[in-house]
C-alpha cells in the first residue's frame, strides 16, 4: 500500500478523532515500517492497547497477551518487533531464543511487573513449601523462572483449575487474584503492605496473593459504574479482570482485552462501556462504527503509550532495542510459559 492508500484507510477508520496533518505523518511512517518489515523479514505483533494509528496500520497480528504469546511461538520470521510492553517482548524472547526480538521503546514497563522480584517469590516458596506458584505473564523473566506456570487474563481460571491442588500462590496482581479466587470458590489472603509479612502457615489458605496492581485499572470505581447506569440504564459494562473485584461484580462481563472486543462484536446492546485502557476503546470504536460506545476514559497506560510509529520505524531501521534474557533464566521461564500454552 502507498502512503496515500494508508492515509485514506486510517482516515476512514480514525479520522473522526485524529487531526488530518497527524494522519499524513503517521501514514508516511507506517509506509516506511511496512517496507522495512519486508526487507528485514520481520513480523510485528501489536497489543490491543496500541494507539489507534499504529494499531490499524502496521501490526501483522493484533491481540491480547495470550494470543500474541501463541503467535510469537509460531512465527518463522527472523525478527519479532513487539509493539507492547517489555514483559510481552520478553515472553516472545523466552519462546524464541534464536530470533531477534525488538521492543521499540525501552521505558515501556508495567506497574504489575515492577511490583514483584524473583527474591520475593523465593521467600514465598520458602514460607509455603510445595505450594505451586502461578504468575501472571505481566512479570519479568526472572520472576517467571521461579514459577511453576504462567497465566494471562484470558486463561487464569483454567490455569488455576488445571493444577488440581487445594492451595496455590498467585502473583502479583491483587485484583486478578481476588477475581479468580471468587470464580473458583477459593479463599485468598494477601501480604501486609509493609513488605515483611508473617504468614500463619498452619491455616488452610487456598490462595496466597501479592499486592501488585495495574495503575490503569485500579482507577475505575463502583461509583463510576453507578453514575453511568443512572444515566444509561441499558448500557452493557465490560471490565478487564485487573479491575477491583467490586468493579468486576458491578459490571456485566469481565475478560481479557480480546474477550472484551469479542463481546462488543458479538452482542447487540444499545450502548457499551469499556473499563480498560483508553486506546483500546478508540480501537474498538474504529472497528465497530455502528456500535454506540460510551467513554469514561482518560486512562492511558503510560507504558503502552511509549510505543509510537516513529519508534517502531527506528526499531527496524537500527535493530533496536534488542531484548535479551540470560539463558539459565530463559530456560526456567520457558517451562512456566510453555506449560501455560499447553492449556487450551
Ligand atoms: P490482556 O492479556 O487481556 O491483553 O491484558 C494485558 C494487560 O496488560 C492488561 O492491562
Ligand atoms: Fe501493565 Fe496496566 Fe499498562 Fe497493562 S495497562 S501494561 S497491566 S500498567
Amino acid at each position: 500500500m502507498s502512503p496515500t492508500q494508508i492515509y485514506e484507510e486510517l482516515m476512514a477508520k480514525i479520522g473522526r478523532y485524529t487531526p488530518e496533518a497527524e494522519l499524513h505523518i503517521k501514514a508516511q511512517l507506517a509506509y516506511e515500517i511496512n517496507q522495512l518489515k519486508e526487507t528485514r523479514n520481520a513480523v510485528i505483533l501489536g497489543h490491543n492497547y496500541m494507539e489507534p494509528a499504529l494499531f490499524h496500520s502496521v501490526p501483522d497480528i493484533t491481540g491480547d497477551s495470550l494470543y500474541l504469546s501463541r503467535q510469537a511461538a509460531a512465527t518463522d520470521k527472523d525478527i519479532i518487533v513487539f509493539c507492547g510492553v517489555r514483559f510481552m517482548a520478553e515472553t516472545a524472547k523466552i519462546l524464541n531464543p534464536h530470533k531477534t526480538v525488538l521492543i521499540p521503546a525501552l521505558p515501556a514497563g508495567c506497574s504489575l511487573a515492577a511490583s514483584i522480584t524473583a527474591e520475593d517469590v523465593r521467600q514465598l516458596k520458602a514460607q509455603f513449601p510445595g505450594v505451586p506458584v502461578v504468575t501472571y505473564v505481566n512479570t519479568y523473566a526472572d520472576v517467571k523462572a521461579e514459577s511453576d506456570i504462567c497465566c494471562t487474563s484470558g486463561n487464569a481460571h483454567a490455569v488455576v483449575e488445571s493444577l488440581g491442588t487445594d492451595t496455590i500462590i498467585f502473583l502479583p496482581d491483587e485484583y486478578l487474584a481476588a477475581n479468580v479466587a471468587q470464580e473458583t470458590g477459593k479463599h485468598i489472603i494477601f501480604p501486609t503492605k509493609n513488605g515483611h509479612t508473617q504468614y500463619d502457615t498452619t491455616l488452610d489458605y487456598q490462595m496466597v496473593g501479592w499486592n501488585g496492581r495495574c495503575e490503569v485499572h485500579e482507577k475505575f470505581t463502583v461509583a463510576d459504574i453507578e453514575a453511568i447506569r443512572h444515566d444509561h440504564p441499558d448500557v452493557l459494562i465490560l471490565a478487564h479482570p485487573e479491575c477491583s473485584p467490586e468493579v468486576v461484580a458491578a459490571s456485566d462481563y469481565s475478560g481479557s482485552t480480546t474477550g472484551l472486543i469479542r463481546v462488543v462484536e458479538q452482542t447487540d446492546a444499545p450502548e457499551y462501556l469499556l473499563l480498560t485502557e483508553c486506546s483500546m476503546g478508540d480501537n474498538i470504536a474504529a472497528a465497530n462504527p455502528q456500535k454506540n460506545m460510551l467513554r469514561l476514559c482518560s486512562v492511558r497506560c503510560p507504558h503502552m503509550n511509549q510505543i509510537q510509529l516513529k519508534d517502531t520505524r527506528d526499531a527496524l531501521l537500527y535493530t533496536q532495542h534488542v531484548v535479551e534474557v540470560p539463558e539459565p533464566i530463559r530456560a526456567r521461564a520457558y517451562r512456566a510459559v510453555e506449560r501455560m500454552l499447553q492449556i487450551g
